[in-house]
């Protein structure tokens, strides 16, 4: 085992871009992991001075990319905070490629992973009309992001058609999806407070709208066994797909998004739009970053192009959060995602928008 002296070598070469030094205490089995009293690692020191060697040594020796210090700053952050603006990226692509095979990401959550049953079984308020709260006063959903939930609407509705929408909430995404002409109109919800309140506002009773009470997880289950239900492998005439589909939960982590996503092409038709209220590690810019890289590279494998559009959001003012026992969203900017199931004549032939 390494001793703390051989840490402290480490340290200071990957600080000073020694990279001779750091290759031969890394060959020795130092661990590149450790971090000094403020708990800013190797890896942290490399990134703000620029050191890219040190940098890519670190992390082929296994240097979590992901380490926080005492203060909860990243790698990343200090990439940022030292203007290593090619050394971020270099990050990014790291932590992606990382994500993809280990899952390091969620594997914290992961070991401690219940499904959002403790949610589902205490009430909700709707507080003052501006805001769902649940027991804990923590914000389900609040009025300051419907100009986020109208967007969202519009790109999934763009194409008319069959739309999914994945928790009712407030109801704001919804309500914008009535503002345009589709022809079917879908509600999951599994919170049995937010059902009967749905029922109440007289969700259930619209001539086009579908409104299935529980969790997604069991009610896409029945859809796609529905859909699966001919025999001989012969395509169902009456299967329940969608033209356009939005997921925007509580209580659920990555692992539930990227769950949901596996499912999309079997509930989608080729051409259809898919959006998700991108809120992923809302207070780490660089955190934030990785999962909408992540969620484009494992959207692409099942059929899936993304672009993320980015919006001005005002959220600052503290009396939105008057009331709220958590403030979930600090940026100003939030990169709302459109995700067209590829049709495979126009990876063919191009796609139509780019001829
Ligand atoms: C953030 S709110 C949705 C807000 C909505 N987009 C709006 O515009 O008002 C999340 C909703 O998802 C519901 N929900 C949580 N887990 C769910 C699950 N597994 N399946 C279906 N709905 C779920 C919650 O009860 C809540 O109503």
């Amino acid at each position: 085992m390494a001793s703390r002296g051989a840490e402290r070598r480490l340290a200071r070469a990957a600080e000073s871009g020694d990279i001779k030094t750091v290759e031969a205490l890394l060959a020795d089995d130092v661990d590149p992991s450790h971090g000094d009293r403020h708990g800013i690692t190797p890896l942290m020191k490399s990134c703000h001075q620029g050191h890219i060697e040190c940098v890519r040594a670190l992390l082929a020796h296994g240097a979590p990319w992901n380490e926080l210090d005492f203060e909860g700053h990243c790698a990343g952050e200090y990439a940022s905070a030292g203007g290593q603006h090619d050394l971020v990226a270099a990050l990014i692509e790291h932590a992606v490629q990382a994500e993809l095979v280990l899952g390091v990401l969620g594997r914290a959550e992961r070991a401690s992973k219940v499904p959002n049953f403790s949610y589902l079984s205490k009430p909700v308020t709707y507080d003052g009309g501006d805001k769902l709260l649940d027991t804990n006063r923590d914000a389900v959903m609040m009025d300051w992001e419907t100009p986020l939930m109208k967007r969202h609407a519009e790109a999934i509705c763009a194409g008319g058609g069959d739309v999914l929408n994945v928790g009712f909430g407030m109801g704001i995404f919804d309500r914008c999806v009535r503002e345009h002409p589709v022809v079917s109109h879908t509600i999951i919800e599994a919170h049995p407070d937010v059902h009967s309140y749905l029922i109440r506002e007289g969700w259930g009773s619209l001539s086009n709208v579908r409104v299935e009470f529980g969790r997604w997880q069991d009610v896409v289950d029945a859809i796609i066994t529905e859909n699966d239900a001919l025999p001989g492998g012969r395509t169902n005439p009456d299967a329940r797909l969608f033209d356009g589909v939005f997921f925007d939960t509580y209580g659920e982590d990555y692992d539930d998004l990227r769950d949901f996503h596996a499912l999309l092409p079997k509930i989608m038709r080729k051409g259809g739009v898919y959006s998700y209220f991108n809120g992923m590690a809302p207070d780490n810019g660089f955190f934030h970053i990785v999962y909408c890289r992540l969620a484009e590279a494992e959207l692409a494998r099942i059929g899936f192009k993304t672009q993320f559009e980015k919006m001005r959001i005002d959220s600052r003012s503290e009396s939105i959060w008057c009331g709220v026992d958590r403030r979930y969203w600090w940026g100003e900017t939030y990169l709302l995602p459109v995700c067209r199931l590829v049709d495979r004549r126009e990876e063919e032939f191009g796609d139509p928008e780019d001829r």
